[in-house]
Parts: C-alpha cells; sequence; structure tokens
C-alpha cells in the first residue's frame, strides 16, 4: 500500500467523491484510523485542547507539534498526514513559514500542512507550494483568532460572505491543495464549494462541501463536557474507559486481579 496523496485528493474531487478527515494526536488512535480507511488525518493544534491540556490552540508550540505529528505518521501507513502550523509559527511571512514547514516535512515526516487564513497568508502559501510543500488552507472561524472572532459563526452577511469567497480564490490562486471552511453558513460553503476546482473539507459549514472533518474526541465520545453542534458522536469512550477504570480498580482492591492465569511461579 502507499500513501494516499495530495494528487488523490484532487481525483476525488474530479469525481465527485466525498472523503473523511480526523483529527489524531499519537501513534496508536492514529493507527485505528488509518486500519479504519480515514483517508486523511490532522494532527491538528487542536491538541492544545483535545490532548495537552490548554484551552484553547494559542499555546501550542512546535515542539509539540513535530514530536505529535512524528507519532501519527509513525502508526500510520496508509493515510495522507498533514499537520497544522502553529499560532505564530507562520505569521511573521513567508521565510518563518518556511522554515517550520520544512521542519514538519523533514524530522515529523508529514505529507502536508495547513495554516489558517486566505489573503492574510496569501504569501506564505505560495512559498510553501513553490518550494513543494502542499498547502491546505482554513477559513472561517480560524480558532487562533480566538482573541480576535472569538468561537462564532462566521461568512454572517453580504459582505463577510463576499470576504469569505475572495479569501477563498485567494487560497486557490496561491496553489493550496484543500480548504477547510470552519463554522459558516451551508449556503456560503456550498457556492465555495462550487466555484473553486480545489476541495472544501466542512466543519460545521453544512452537508455540501467535498469532505468532513472532525475532532476526534469529539466524534468519539472522549470530549470531556459540551462539544460543538456541529459534532456527531460515534462513541461513548470516555463512559468505556471509564468503566474500564473502575472495572479494574474493583479487581485490584478485592482481590480478583491478577488470577492464576497472570501469576508466574
Ligand atoms: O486543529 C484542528 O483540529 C483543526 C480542525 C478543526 C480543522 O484545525
Ligand atoms: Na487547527
Amino acid at each position: 500500500t502507499r500513501r494516499v496523496t495530495v494528487r488523490d485528493i484532487a481525483a476525488a474531487k474530479e469525481r465527485g467523491e466525498k472523503w473523511p478527515m480526523l483529527t489524531a494526536y499519537d501513534a496508536m488512535t492514529a493507527s485505528v484510523f488509518d486500519e479504519a480507511g480515514i483517508p486523511v488525518l490532522l494532527v491538528g493544534d487542536s491538541m492544545g485542547n483535545c490532548h495537552l491540556g490548554y484551552d484553547s490552540t494559542v499555546p501550542v508550540t512546535m515542539d509539540h507539534m513535530a514530536m505529535l505529528s512524528a507519532a501519527v505518521v509513525r502508526g500510520t501507513s496508509r493515510a495522507l498526514v498533514v499537520a497544522d502550523l502553529v499560532f505564530g509559527s507562520y505569521q511573521e511571512g513567508p521565510a518563518q513559514a518556511l522554515r517550520n514547514a520544512t521542519r514538519l516535512v523533514k524530522e515529523a515526516g508529514v505529507g502536508a500542512v495547513k495554516l489558517e487564513g486566505g489573503e492574510r497568508s496569501l504569501a506564505q502559501t505560495e512559498t510553501l507550494v513553490e518550494a513543494g510543500i502542499p498547502v491546505m488552507a482554513h477559513m472561517g472561524l480560524t480558532p487562533q483568532s480566538v482573541h480576535t472572532l472569538g468561537y462564532r459563526v462566521q461568512g454572517r452577511g453580504e459582505e463577510a460572505a463576499a470576504r469569505l469567497i475572495r479569501d477563498a480564490k485567494a487560497a486557490q490562486d496561491a496553489g493550496a491543495f484543500a480548504l477547510v471552511l470552519e463554522l459558516v453558513p451551508a449556503e456560503v460553503a456550498a457556492e465555495i464549494t462550487r466555484s473553486l476546482h480545489i476541495p472544501t473539507i466542512g466543519i460545521g459549514a453544512g452537508p455540501d462541501c467535498d469532505a468532513q472533518v472532525l475532532v476526534w474526541t469529539d466524534m468519539a465520545g472522549m470530549t470531556q463536557g459540551k462539544v460543538p453542534r456541529f459534532t456527531k458522536q460515534y462513541a461513548d469512550l470516555r463512559r468505556t474507559l471509564g468503566d474500564a477504570a473502575k472495572a479494574y480498580a474493583e479487581d485490584v482492591v478485592g482481590g480478583a486481579f491478577p488470577a492464576e492465569e497472570h501469576t508466574f511461579h
């Protein structure tokens, strides 16, 4: 088997095939999704919230991203692994973006990187693509801008919608191979999807995107507390794992574990 490439992603849009993306932050979980046939895995900076115990993506560093991306690459053999450029790792300009993206490709072995912004990240996208690093764009609600945007639907109203469509076209023109649309009205996402030749990947962006992405801990019921309305929960892992821990604890306290079959003489 060979890895999924950005050329496969382009071909899927031509054929009108929808595809799923999930986040992953460690080798073992990534191997489960790889075996399940998820074609693209995102080492998202959502690791800040979902893996590292922060309350946003803002504190995540390039060291975190490089280490966990390498783990996801090691745990998979088929999926295209995409790593986020973290907050502060590309905003200074194309040279900084190239230095950090190159590190993720060389050190971690990822096949592509993702960065937030349309027109504002145009020069960075062009430089990375020119250097041979595939770029996934991300717009709409961009969590690295939580301090200016909050966590609200973006692209509502004519002016905001027009700006989002301009941003999407700018990303495509700069050479991005795909585009995440987060928390935008379905109608705007549908129009962008129709007017671009690169695939859109929706999260809270309605049913008409070419692909969908979910944060794996939300999708599997592992996230503590409230999850966004746009997510769908496919398992109850938090309960399952908690029950396993309680059953193990009971066995140890009551003397039922270890039993004879777990014991050496
Ligand atoms: O970090 C992340 O998980 C993401 C997805 C929500 C697209 O950027
Ligand atoms: Na992200």
